[in-house]
């Protein structure tokens, strides 16, 4: 007897706009087989020359480069970012790094996710990315830290919480040190929300909108 065809792939498309170590890691994961069941299907950089780009195009990934500045204004780069992802066929979008404002269209609300180097809703929004981040957790004198996987929607940082991985600010922790730490716990994070979504399906993730699903601490 034949064995049961495999479910279909399920088909991301990655955002990004800097130096891709979100993407890296992702495609890294995929490769070897720590996220069956997922394919990068497009990736749309804002920059050309970032190293995010380079890491692409070695792993020979599908990839756009769509700058903001060369559309007459923020819809019109949000609806050619939108079209590139349907011509992929992407279902789930990630944003990686992403540092321009994407307008979420209505077919891909409640799957686009976001990952953030910090517990929001706290050390989030525009300017709150990289390094300023890790600045502003160790000026408040936090004892931890995190990052939040969350979905996306009209705000910086804002959308529902889908997941948080949590990490301790140790004494003497420079902004270095702490991204360093953080890292390490994006680096399994987003690739576990990504794993959930192919086992759970698109419909679970977008439970998250509605409030009927609390966040997932992984
Ligand atoms: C990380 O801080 C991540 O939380 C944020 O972008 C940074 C990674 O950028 N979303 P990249 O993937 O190396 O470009």
């Amino acid at each position: 007897m034949n064995a049961a065809p495999a479910p279909p792939l399920l088909r991301l498309g990655v955002l990004i706009s800097g130096s891709g170590s979100t993407l890296a890691n992702l495609h890294a994961r995929i490769a070897d087989g720590r996220i069956p069941g997922a394919v990068i299907a497009q990736v749309v950089s804002t920059r050309a020359a970032v190293r995010g780009v380079e890491i692409a195009r070695a792993a020979g990934l599908p990839l756009a480069v769509l700058r903001p500045r060369d559309f007459p204004d923020g819809p019109a780069f949000s609806a050619a970012v939108a079209e590139r992802l349907r011509a992929a066929r992407a279902e789930l979008v990630l944003l990686a790094g992403f540092l321009s404002f994407w307008h979420v269209p209505a077919d891909f609300a409640g799957r686009t996710l976001n990952i953030h180097p910090a517990l929001l809703p706290r050390f989030g929004g525009r300017g709150m990315y990289g390094r300023h981040v890790h600045e502003a957790v160790l000026a408040a004198g936090e004892r931890e830290s995190g990052c939040t996987v969350h979905l996306v929607d009209d705000q910086y940082d804002h959308g529902p919480i889908v997941a948080q991985a949590r990490v301790p600010v140790r004494p003497g922790d420079t902004p270095a040190s702490l991204a360093e730490r953080v890292g390490t716990a994006e680096r399994e994070l987003y690739p576990a929300v990504v794993r959930a979504v192919v086992e759970h399906g698109l419909e679970w993730l977008a439970e998250f909108a509605t409030g009927r699903r609390p966040p997932l601490s992984l």
